[in-house]
Formats: C-alpha cells, sequence, structure tokens
C-alpha cells in the first residue's frame, strides 16, 4: 500500500466557525492582509472579521478588487497593496478566484518578481507568509490545494502556479458562508468539486518509487482515495439539493465537506482529462471552469472506464446506483454524472455551449498542453483520445464512447 496526503496544518469545519478566524489570524501574524470577494465588500462577515482581528491586535486592510477567473493584472493590484500595507499574515474569504488571489499576492510579497514567474510546477522557490483561508463557495477546494488557476491574456489558456507552498495554513470552512451562493454558482463550482472528487479517485496510480517530494500531484494514493470516494458520497447526498433549496443548510453542509474532502484528494493526487481539456473550452466560450468540467467529465470517464472499473463502479454506488455487477455499475457511472449535471443545469453538449465544431481539433492539442494533467489519467489521454472525447461532448452522446465496451442504455 502506497498513501500520500498534503494538507493545511489545521482544517476548521462548521456552522459559525468564521468567528474563530481572528483568533487563528492573531497566532499567526500582527498586519493581516484580507482578500475578500466583492460580493462580501458591505457585508457584517467583513467588519465583524475586522473588529474581532483589531480586539486581537491585528491591524488589518481589505482588498475587495477581485476578479472572477483571476486576470493577472488582479494580481499585480493586490500584491502591490499587500506590500504597501506590509502584510505579514493573509486571510482570504470568498470563491476560489478569491483564495487564488490571496495566494498569490503573498507569493509575490514574499518573492518578488512577476506572475509569470511562477507558472508551472514547483516554482515557488520558497516559504510564503500564512494563509488563512475560507471558501464561500463549495467549490474548488482552493483553501486545502497547492495551486492558484490563472488567466493570462497573453495565452489563450488558463495557467496554473503550482506549489506546496501555496498550500494555506489553515483552512476555515463555515457553511453558512455558502447559504448566499446564487444558483448558476451553486451549479458550476458544486460540479468542480464533483469533477476533484472523481478524477482523483480514477486518477493515475501514485508511483510509491518516485520522492514524495518531486511532483506536487502525484496520482492516487490509499489516503486520497478514502478522501475522494466520501467526497463523491457528500456531494451526492447535498448538491443537487443545495441547488434547489439554497437556505438548506445541511445540504450546503454536506456540499461544503464535500469539496473539502475533494480538495484534499486533488491537492495530492492531481486532476485528469477534463481539466485538461476544460481549458481550451473555458478559453473559446468564456464559460466558468466549473461549467466546462462538468460537462466534460461524464465523457472523459467513459474512455477511461475500461481501465478503472472497480472505482467508478464504486462511484456508481456513491451516487445511488443500485447494487449490481461491477461492469454495470462501471458503465452507469458516466450517465449518472451526466444526469446529475443535468439536474444542475449544466449543458450536456459543447454545441450547448456554442463552441465551434472547426475548433475541436486545435481543443484536443491545447488540453495536451496540460501535460501534468493529461498524463495523470488513468489511460494517458492522447490526441486521438482527446479528440474522441471532444466530439462525443460536442454532440452531446455517450453512446459513442460507451457502446464499443459494452454500454447499450
Ligand atoms: N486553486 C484551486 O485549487 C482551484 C481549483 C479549481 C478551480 N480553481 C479556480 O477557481 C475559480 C473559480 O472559483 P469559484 O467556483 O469558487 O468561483 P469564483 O470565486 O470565481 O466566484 C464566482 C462568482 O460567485 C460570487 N460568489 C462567491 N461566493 C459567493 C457567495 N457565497 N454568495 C454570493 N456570491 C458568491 C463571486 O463574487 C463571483 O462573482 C476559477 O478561476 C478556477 O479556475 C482553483
Ligand atoms: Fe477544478
Amino acid at each position: 500500500m502506497y498513501a500520500v496526503l498534503r494538507s493545511p496544518g489545521q482544517i476548521v469545519f462548521g456552522r459559525g466557525q468564521r468567528h474563530r478566524i481572528p483568533a487563528l489570524v492573531a497566532q499567526r501574524g500582527t498586519r493581516a492582509f484580507i482578500v475578500v470577494d466583492p460580493f462580501l465588500s458591505a457585508a457584517p462577515v467583513v467588519r465583524d472579521l475586522r473588529e474581532g482581528l483589531a480586539a486581537a491586535g491585528v491591524a488589518s486592510e481589505v482588498f475587495d478588487q477581485v476578479v472572477p477567473e483571476l486576470p493577472v493584472s488582479a494580481i499585480a493590484t493586490a500584491a502591490r497593496a499587500a506590500a504597501a500595507f506590509g502584510a505579514d499574515v493573509f486571510v482570504a474569504v470568498g470563491g476560489g478566484s478569491s483564495i487564488d488571489t490571496a495566494k498569490m499576492a503573498a507569493v509575490l510579497a514574499a518573492h518578488g518578481g512577476e506572475v509569470s514567474d511562477y507558472y508551472g510546477e514547483g516554482n515557488v522557490p520558497g516559504p510564503v507568509p500564512p494563509i488563512i483561508a475560507a471558501p464561500t463557495t463549495a467549490g474548488t477546494g482552493s483553501e486545502v490545494t497547492p495551486v492558484a488557476v490563472i488567466t493570462d491574456p497573453v495565452r489563450e489558456s488558463k495557467v496554473g502556479v503550482s506549489s506546496p507552498h501555496l498550500i494555506p495554513a489553515v483552512a476555515v470552512l463555515d457553511p453558512e458562508l455558502t447559504l448566499s451562493c446564487p444558483p448558476g454558482v451553486t451549479a458550476a463550482s458544486g460540479a468542480d468539486a464533483l469533477c476533484h472528487a472523481i478524477e482523483s479517485y480514477t486518477a493515475a496510480k501514485g508511483d510509491p518509487e518516485a520522492t514524495a517530494s518531486a511532483r506536487v500531484f502525484m496520482g492516487s494514493t490509499a489516503l486520497t482515495d478514502l478522501l475522494g470516494l466520501e467526497a463523491v458520497r457528500r456531494i451526492a447526498a447535498g448538491l443537487v439539493r443545495a441547488y434547489r433549496a439554497p437556505d438548506d443548510l445541511e445540504a450546503r453542509s454536506l456540499t461544503l465537506y464535500g469539496s473539502l474532502l475533494a480538495g484534499l484528494a486533488f491537492g495530492t493526487a492531481g486532476t485528469a482529462g477534463a481539466h485538461a481539456l476544460q481549458y481550451p473550452v473555458g478559453a473559446v466560450t468564456h464559460t466558468p471552469h466549473g461549467v466546462g468540467v462538468g460537462l466534460l467529465l461524464p465523457y472523459v470517464m467513459a474512455v477511461n472506464a475500461p481501465a478503472r472499473q472497480a472505482e467508478l463502479a464504486h462511484i456508481a454506488l456513491a451516487l445511488g446506483a443500485a447494487p449490481a455487477d461491477e461492469a454495470d455499475l462501471a458503465l452507469q457511472a458516466p450517465r449518472l454524472v451526466q444526469e446529475l449535471m443535468s439536474d444542475l443545469d449544466i449543458p450536456t453538449s459543447l454545441a450547448d455551449l456554442d463552441f465551434p465544431r472547426e475548433r475541436l481539433a486545435w481543443a484536443a492539442e491545447e488540453g495536451l498542453k496540460a501535460k501534468r494533467l493529461a498524463d495523470n489519467n488513468p489511460v494517458p489521454l492522447t490526441a486521438e483520445s482527446a479528440l474522441r472525447i471532444l466530439e462525443a461532448a460536442y454532440d452531446g452522446s455517450l453512446t459513442t464512447l460507451l457502446a464499443p465496451i459494452g454500454g447499450t442504455r
């Protein structure tokens, strides 16, 4: 057996736990740069946080100019403000875009240079000031992961900065912070979380011969499997409920807890094909990350089915399938995910997203450029398999992918 897990030093989950943030910050610094999601700028949450920090002897400054999907220019503005303030601790309260802004501002504050100096894996040279992250979506899992995802206007696709130094020191997850998520954000961020869970659980197997520090994303291991599958169960129990009834705190809790587990799983294991192919799809259609990965995931699962029959059978059961033969369950899994996406009103075909058919071959090639993701797929993506996935996704037809391996439903 082989197991590796990297995570924040402390994770706190539960209703009302945001009130612990000032004390957690005060243990780590005296000048807190608070990155808050614009939807929270004038909210009592921020006022309470600042009052709590002041009472704990911590000076604070608020930055609320976060831009969704994170263009590089927004990071530079945040980093300059943090440096001018002399921040020694960062607090992020918001969606993935806000948490990733805080991560990159902390990197620039510690090491200088430009955002593009850190693109790729393992290019952050050393520790950054402690980050305390409290997500308001469920979610990217960014509160526990070693990555920030950025839009660079000189590149067509998004780009990642990944390094263990980006893992927040503390993650505080308070499901009450997610109650205000509008249904579209609940759906897209929840689809992303489910995708993290499934892609990490079915990822290429971690290699015990490689040293634990050699790669940021190292494939699935026993610990990431445990978390990934449990994440599918929790998200399946909560997500559609939270989408339909935004005030349902129990559904919000289940979904946020699921996204936390999924973040822990993929923060070590990594994601795979659906994440690789979302980059070009998002670049062309300007759709949120979660919509693209949610749409693509069933098609990627269908191609992976022969290599991951047992895992897909477990996923089908976690999604509520009745017990059946393993091969049958494995073939049901992609359809069950697609049904869940439909329940969230996430489009099921690239044609529905107005993706131009003539750019499918380009998208296949572009997706493969995210090499670490393409290689982390259980069967490494090739130009041929990537195009097959995208063509089926364009037509909205899982049957074309499943029929050759025995799926007739
Ligand atoms: N770092 C990681 O590990 C990681 C993983 C996956 C995705 N990402 C990246 O994260 C970003 C997406 O993050 P996201 O899905 O959390 O969305 P987001 O942070 O982009 O937020 C989407 C919108 O929802 C609003 N919002 C957020 N929380 C809200 C709430 N509780 N109530 C009302 N409005 C709210 C935001 O203001 C914004 O307008 C993308 O850039 C994606 O590439 C990062
Ligand atoms: Fe994601």
